[in-house]
């Protein structure tokens, strides 16, 4: 898709045409950096640009309230344009430019490094579970939770995915399936109430799982339905490991009650993907994320290696790591 307005853009992330906590993120970064460009090419003044940068900004960190990763990136925009604004408007457009494709790569680099750093959590397993798409298609790279898996099959590893369709709009079905598939590595989708006979009768090895958000202490806010994995996995004592760029890592969000949970329209639930499902007249709840306390957490694997309980203390110090150089 081509999008060339902040209304395109703003479009796109609230109707999930792009998502993923890291892909709303670099989305944005590049979508601002379009718009000034385009304002910028057709001869508006510094004071225009600066105006509608900020509030394009604005806009774009409204449009999903969960992934902290969307103002991380547009934050990292805005402190470009600040250094930029006493600039010419050609150097501001480029310079903006230039951090959209930072932020790019940098994400890029990251999946990879939590590739690696997740791989060795995968050594003597063969049947990793998953839920949505924590992959390839939500990141700038090959994925948050899916990148060990990537991976582990480069390297020839035999490594089998179970995934949730995910409801209501069927992200692990839909696009966690397709991607794997194409790059060969076996996949079996499940309906998400089947996941209790799942674990039951032949649990999982590992569960791995993307995040929206984690708070200092490490509850983590990811696709609803996380919590319920979370908690089926300590109970047949499987590990749950959440793995996520820096980027998610919240500080200022001191537990899971600081996360603020979207909820989404009524209609994708009592529409589904079109038939009708529910009685008009039913009241309908419908919360795009949960939270999962820290407590069933076995470990947080960012680019910076894999965090364990207490998880202030490791997360304060992954984050100090990510304001250094670049990994
Ligand atoms: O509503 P979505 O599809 O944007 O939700 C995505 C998820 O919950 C992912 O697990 C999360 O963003 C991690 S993506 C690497």
């Amino acid at each position: 898709m081509e999008l060339r307005t902040v209304d395109a853009l703003v479009e796109a992330i609230q109707s999930l045409r792009v998502r993923g906590a890291p892909l709303i993120g670099v989305t944005a970064a590049m979508g601002l950096a379009a718009v000034i460009r385009g304002l910028q090419s057709a001869g508006a003044p510094r004071t225009e640009l600066i105006r509608e940068a900020h509030d394009c900004a604005a806009r774009l960190k409204a449009s999903r309230p969960t992934a902290v990763n969307l103002s991380w990136a547009l934050e990292r925009m805005e402190r470009v344009l600040d250094d930029a604004a006493s600039g010419p408007p050609a150097v501001l457009a480029r310079r903006l430019g230039e951090e959209a494709e930072a932020i790019q790569a940098l994400d890029a680099r990251t999946c990879r490094r939590i590739g690696e750093h997740g791989l060795g959590l995968l050594e003597g397993c063969s049947r990793v579970l998953t839920h949505c798409n924590a992959g390839a298609l939500a990141t700038a790279g090959i994925g948050t939770a899916l990148a060990p898996v990537y991976l582990a099959h480069e390297q020839g590893m035999d490594v089998q995915v179970l995934v949730g369709e995910t409801r209501p709009l069927l992200q692990g079905s839909r696009l966690t399936a397709w991607e794997l598939g194409q790059a060969g590595i076996g996949v079996t989708v499940l309906t998400d109430n089947a996941v209790g006979e799942l674990f039951r009768r032949t649990p999982p090895d590992v569960v791995f799982v993307g995040a929206d958000r984690i708070a200092a202490n490490g509850d983590v806010a990811n696709k609803v339905g996380t919590y319920a994995l979370a908690v089926l996995a300590r109970r047949h004592a499987v590990p749950f490991y959440a793995l996520a760029p820096t980027s998610t890592v919240d500080l200022h969000a001191g537990t899971g009650e600081d996360i603020p949970i979207e909820h989404r329209t009524a209609d994708e639930v009592r529409r589904g993907l079109g038939a009708t499902t529910a009685p008009e007249g039913a009241t309908i709840w419908n919360p795009a994320f949960d939270v999962t306390p820290a407590e069933l957490v076995d470990g947080i694997v960012t680019e910076w290696g894999v965090c364990r309980a207490p998880y202030g203390s490791a997360l304060a110090h992954a984050v100090s790591a990510a304001a250094g150089p670049p990994p």
